[in-house]
């Protein structure tokens, strides 16, 4: 046991990496260390890296660059970096070669053994890397040390089989592996007796969950089971395929009481050619039947979904289709990305590259129409009564509340300690984009 040592991990990327963290924390606490937010107080510091985009690297990085100071003032300071970004073998070149000052380096499929690989250089004090190439099977369930004390994320799929051309992650995360269903439910009855009242599933593609296991499991019977748990209050999940988002499922979600009415269901492009190059395998016209669909049979329900600009060929009418998508299917909210050429993946490859300026400009233009969208929409739920989890103080101001719809918005209340962790229903008076403004109802 170590006691009195510290540890922080800095977490970069997607909810699956701020999972990881809650597991890597999770395996440190039991070994005795103690979170710090204070890096000239801690014993370990890891880093747990993306690179979907060049960006999420360069901050690495520059991370890595600010944390050498830590290491210079406590040489006993044991700093590691895993993830993503150290599933491919130019990263972890540069961080070997170039930041000495690294101890630890290990991969996304290698999590569960970081306590042993921890002892080893306490006992040798020699650098160590460890990453795997593939995946051995799933990763074992693992202690987490959770964020939040009333939501929380289960992993029920890892890896991803789909290969668009311009993503990294099936080459990081390795093929689709999908959770046991028994596994899955006792986590969740756990979560539950817990006091966790909402669980967010997990997978780069949750609609393929269970494509690899016995014939009759299914992500829609996955929804049915956990939806039984009666301390449970709430199931959101994240991300699905368009392509395999099917009609049992959208059903399931209307019938089932447990589940959000919100779909995160990325796009990523309106015109043809560029869905077609892309690898994903629907049509515009396949994707705008599905969204009208879920709207149809769920008229509360929120759509959200992710467009990148830029793929290498996109012309100035493809992206007029993208815009003219966003027109007609008007997205309770969107996340926008700039193509970002990651090396490995098909379209990096491609020598019709867009330019960077032309790409900003892209971006601008379809985040400006989005905005505007979200705004009205959320204009017309002012006076609509909405019933939110209370998670606690805002952080951009500790005397505002906040908690969320079961449509995935940020909503403001007046400070009451006394509602967190509990769903209340509230009036919603004010509205942004990006948030709801409201009074309590009823408690
Ligand atoms: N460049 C820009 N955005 C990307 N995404 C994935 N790969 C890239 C890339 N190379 C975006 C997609 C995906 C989201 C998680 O990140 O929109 O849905
Ligand atoms: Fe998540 Fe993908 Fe980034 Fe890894 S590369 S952290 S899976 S978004």
């Amino acid at each position: 046991m170590s006691e009195n040592k510290f540890y922080n991990i800095i977490t970069y990327g997607c909810q699956m990496n701020e999972h990881d963290s809650e597991r890597l924390a999770g395996m440190l606490e039991e070994m005795g260390y103690q979170h710090t937010e204070d890096f000239a107080n801690a014993d370990i510091i890891l880093l747990n890296t993306c690179i979907i985009r060049e960006n999420a690297e360069l901050k690495v990085y520059g991370k890595l660059g600010e944390l050498k100071q830590y290491k210079r003032e406590n040489p006993d300071l044991i700093i590691g970096i895993g993830g993503c970004m150290m599933q491919q073998d130019e990263p972890v070149d540069e961080v070997y070669k170039k930041y000495r000052h690294v101890d630890l380096i290990f991969g996304t499929h290698n999590i569960h053994h970081l306590p042993d690989l921890i002892n080893k250089i306490e006992e040798t004090r020699d650098r160590v890397v460890e990453v795997w190439d593939q995946e051995e099977g799933l990763i074992p369930d693992l202690p987490s040390q959770r964020e939040s004390e009333h939501s929380a994320w289960i992993s029920i799929i890892q890896g991803c089989d789909n290969f668009c051309t311009y993503c990294i992650v099936p080459y990081v995360r390795g093929r689709e592996r999908s959770r046991p269903v028994a596994s899955i439910a006792d986590e969740a009855a756990r979560l539950a007796e817990d006091g966790v009242k909402e669980i967010t599933l997990l997978g780069q593609n949750v609609n393929s969950y269970g494509n690899d296991l016995e014939k009759d499991v299914s992500f829609p019977k996955l929804l049915e089971e956990l939806n039984k748990i009666e301390k449970l209050k709430r199931i959101r999940f994240m991300t699905s395929h368009p392509r395999d988002f099917s009609d049992e499922l959208l059903k399931q979600i209307k019938n089932l009481d447990k589940v959000a009415n919100h779909i995160h269901l990325p796009v990523q492009s309106g015109s043809n050619k560029v869905l077609k190059e892309m690898n994903r395998g629907y049509t515009r016209e396949y994707y705008i039947d599905r969204v009208k669909k879920i709207q149809a049979e769920i008229p509360n329900a929120s759509v959200s979904t992710d467009f990148i600009v830029g793929f290498p060929g996109e012309t100035e009418s493809d992206f007029e289709k993208t815009i003219e998508l966003v027109k007609e299917l008007e997205f309770d909210m969107a996340y926008t990305f700039i193509y970002s050429p990651r090396s490995g993946t098909p379209a990096a490859r491609r020598d019709d590259q867009v330019d960077d300026q032309l790409k900003k400009e892209r971006l601008n233009r379809l985040m400006y129409l989005q905005n505007k969208i979200s705004y009205q929409k959320n204009q017309k739920l002012i006076g609509s009564t909405q019933e939110i989890l209370v998670t606690g103080a805002s952080s951009n101001d500790p005397e505002v509340f906040e908690g969320r719809t079961s449509t995935n918005k940020i909503c403001f209340i007046e400070k009451r300690e006394d509602l967190i962790g509990k769903i209340v229903k509230v009036k919603v008076d004010a509205a942004k984009s990006w948030t709801l403004e409201a009074t309590i109802i009823e408690e």
